[in-house]
């Protein structure tokens, strides 16, 4: 495997973010993790399902691995705004109310996010937040909202800055602290601007669970790696691991890849029903510890040739992470170099394979059986 000519150096360093202004309300040092209603469960949302999945974040050890925001996506709110023009839950599909609901997951020692459009209906139809930024936000904080996804749907055409920074204004002028998402889908190349209003943002369309989606979506973020930090971070979508459509090697892959990313590692299968394989792919320590590095890199791709790709995340304490991709439908034996990844030369050096937890010694050549639609994943230390 050789370096493709066209790719950037393998040691870039964020550059936008020492002249560009970014968030700065503390949250979201690294990237959020949690879990999202979205992709189990559509608009079929209720509030002893969404119990009971709070219970689960506890008992099957999501919650200790760090998945902490339990999200709301569309679908909760009721069909129209009440006489004062608040926001109001879906009376069927929650009965006592939001703040009932943001109780019970606050009192699990979770983090509680909801969902809403800015423009003037959401995805599903509900009301939506454009123009109603201030008293929203109000809402939010009154029922111990945490963190907010703010969608592009019912825009009305309304100039992006305009509807993304007024919310960002009114979450600011609650004082609580809360998490923004910024969900644009991509459109206006958000990672331009977003990083200023936002805590987080869409870089691509709505993921699906199958291949070649994560394959587009993973090719929608090449050179995006400038624009994340702590607390501002591109967001390549929810994760679908565990819903079905990928095989195992395929969903590894597709976790691997986002923690690569420094993406928001937010959940979106039924925890419900989690098999013990979902369940130790969700909750890979190694993996996990690579998206939440407080350096806060997004990794790059070091070298590309068509079907073999090397992705490389600068980690904090001097170590990188290695991730070996095949993409190709045969299984693949692949080598890549410690000067291809950015790693100083050195008389050896110790390298951990992240998903056997195997650790050995190595010369400067790194290597791995590389499985069609799968990854190796590797931490290595010049030693
Ligand atoms: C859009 C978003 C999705 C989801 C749905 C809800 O498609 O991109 O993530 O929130 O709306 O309707």
């Amino acid at each position: 495997t050789t370096a493709h000519p066209n790719l950037s150096s393998p040691h870039p360093y964020r550059s936008l973010n020492d002249s560009v202004p970014t968030i700065n309300n503390g949250l979201a040092k690294t990237p959020p993790m949690g879990w999202n209603s979205w992709n189990a469960f559509h608009t079929h949302i209720n509030e002893k399902q969404i119990k009971a999945v709070a219970d689960d974040m506890v008992a099957d050890g999501m919650k200790a691995a760090g998945y902490k925001y339990l999200i709301l996506d569309d679908a909760w709110l009721a069909h129209h705004r009440n006489s004062k023009g608040q926001l109001m839950a879906n009376p069927k599909r929650f009965p006592d109310g939001m703040k009932a609901i943001a109780d019970y997951i606050h009192s699990k020692g979770l983090k509680f996010g909801i969902y809403e459009s800015a423009g003037t209906h959401t995805c599903a139809g509900y009301p939506g937040s454009l123009n109603h930024e201030k008293q929203d936000a109000q809402t939010f904080a009154k029922w111990g909202v945490d963190y907010l996804k703010l969608d592009n749907c019912g825009n009305q055409g309304v100039s992006y800055i305009k509807r993304y920074a007024g919310m960002a204004k009114a979450l600011k002028a609650t004082g609580r602290p809360i998490v923004y998402s910024i969900c644009e889908w991509g459109v206006k190349a958000p990672w331009q601007w977003a990083p200023k209003f936002g805590n987080l943002w869409r870089t691509t369309g709505d993921i699906q669970d199958n291949w070649q989606s994560v394959m587009r979506i993973l090719d929608q973020q090449v050179g995006l790696y400038k624009y994340a930090g702590p607390g501002h971070w591109n967001d390549p979508d929810m994760l679908e691991v565990g819903n079905g459509g990928m095989t195992t090697t395929e969903y590894k892959a597709h976790f691997s890849l986002w923690a690569m990313l420094a993406a928001p590692l937010i959940a979106g299968t039924d925890l419900r029903h989690m098999s013990s394989q979902t369940k130790s792919i969700l909750e890979n320590k190694n993996v996990i510890a690579i998206d939440q590095d407080p350096k806060g890199a997004e990794a790059h791709k070091a070298v590309d040739n068509g079907q073999e790709e090397v992705w490389v995340k600068p980690l904090s304490d001097g170590s990188r992470a290695v991730l070996l991709l095949n993409r190709s439908s045969k299984n693949r034996f692949m080598t890549t170099t410690a000067k291809t990844v950015g790693l100083k030369k050195a008389n050896y050096y110790k390298e951990k394979n992240l998903w056997t937890n195997k650790t050995r010694r190595t010369d400067d050549l790194i290597r791995g059986y590389v499985h069609s639609h799968g990854v190796v994943m590797y931490r290595v230390w010049p030693k």
